[in-house]
């Protein structure tokens, strides 16, 4: 099939478009390289740098390539840039986002995965984790963008005029992230620890985070084309891990034996959140497989090998 991969260029769908390589797929990737890099690009891929909300450029996209499935990644990721500049934050995620969609719409593009947020979507953990039966209630605005996305493409679906699947994804760590990036915290505290410096914990280390490791998301991906309604399915572990259990299983991992540096808690962040990812199990067939530490383990290795004089 053709495949459009939005935001390619960047760590989770780079592998999403691997995995699209992998099943003989044609893989067409835009992605501005504002945070994106193009040696995580795949050889066998097309490539455009383009910016979603370049409505001219993308609509020449939809024209020529004619994809048979998006998979809608490209994203101003950084929950406290959506708090400091909300128009650009919206800018991006929710009308570049509209213009991917519209496209998708208009050029009758069999299906749009969209990559929505399960650790943001949902505020303040206060019992058991969410389901997508719980209310939305985010704290951040970019929380607020990726519900909206999902209601534009939930009024599509329901005039029958788009095919979509909406993942919401609990934290997702491994090999790709950027360690200098503002987010992803396994790749920052790696990427300090093996330079030996020292990471900063926001908090005294009890905030919890759910880590579902990117090769489970690519796979929740592959499944959701295979059988995905339009969810919305949260990808998790429901398993909370503190900000402390990260930097201990990090410091194992890399050999590092220095102390945090506890900084001020950050707006905008909940203090507790993990997902229930039933609804994935039961329709989709998804569950997490990797165990944290594993895949720990494997940032920690790929993290070695990308960052030049990084302690062996
Ligand atoms: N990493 C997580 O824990 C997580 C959790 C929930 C949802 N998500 C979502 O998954 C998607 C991928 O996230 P990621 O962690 O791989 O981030 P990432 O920053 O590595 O990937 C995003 C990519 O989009 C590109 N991009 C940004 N703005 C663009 C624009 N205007 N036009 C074209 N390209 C643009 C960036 O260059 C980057 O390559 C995002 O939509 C994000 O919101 C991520």
């Amino acid at each position: 099939m053709r495949v459009l991969v939005t935001g390619g260029a960047g760590f989770i769908a780079s592998h999403i478009a691997d995995a699209h390589l992998r099943r003989g797929d044609e893989v067409f990737v835009v992605d501005n390289l504002c945070a994106g890099r193009r040696e995580n690009l795949p050889d066998a891929a097309a490539f455009a740098q383009l910016d979603i909300t370049d409505e001219t450029a993308m609509r020449k996209l939809w024209n020529d390539f004619r994809p048979e499935i998006v998979s809608h990644h490209a994203a101003q990721i950084d929950v406290r840039r959506s708090l400091e500049e909300p128009a650009f934050d919206a800018r991006v995620n929710v009308l570049g986002s509209l213009n991917v969609i519209k496209n998708s719409v208009d050029y009758n593009t069999d299906r749009v995965v969209f990559a929505s947020t399960g650790g943001a979507i949902y505020g303040e953990m206060h019992r058991a984790p969410p389901t997508e039966d719980t209310p939305v209630q985010p704290i951040s605005l970019y929380g607020v963008a990726k519900y909206c996305v999902e209601q534009y493409l939930a009024a599509y679906a329901r005039s029958e005029e788009l095919a979509c699947t909406i993942l919401r994804y609990a934290n997702v760590y491994g090999p790709r992230q950027r360690a200098d990036g503002e987010a992803g915290v396994v790749a920052i505290f790696t990427g300090l620890m093996l330079d030996g410096q020292r990471p900063t914990i926001f908090g005294c280390g009890d905030k919890t985070r759910d880590y579902v490791y990117v090769a489970d998301v690519v796979r929740a991906n592959m499944m959701a084309l295979e059988r995905g309604g339009i969810g919305p399915y949260n990808i998790g572990t429901g398993v909370e891990t503190s900000d402390q259990q990260v930097f201990d299983s990090v410091a194992a991992a890399t050999g590092y034996d220095g102390e945090p540096i506890y900084g001020d808690e950050r707006k905008g962040e909940v203090h507790r959140i993990a997902i229930n990812s039933d609804r994935a199990r039961d329709e989709l067939g998804w569950q997490a497989e990797m165990e944290f530490a594993d895949g720990i383990a494997r940032t920690v290795d790929y993290l070695r090998k990308a960052t030049p004089g990084a302690a062996k």
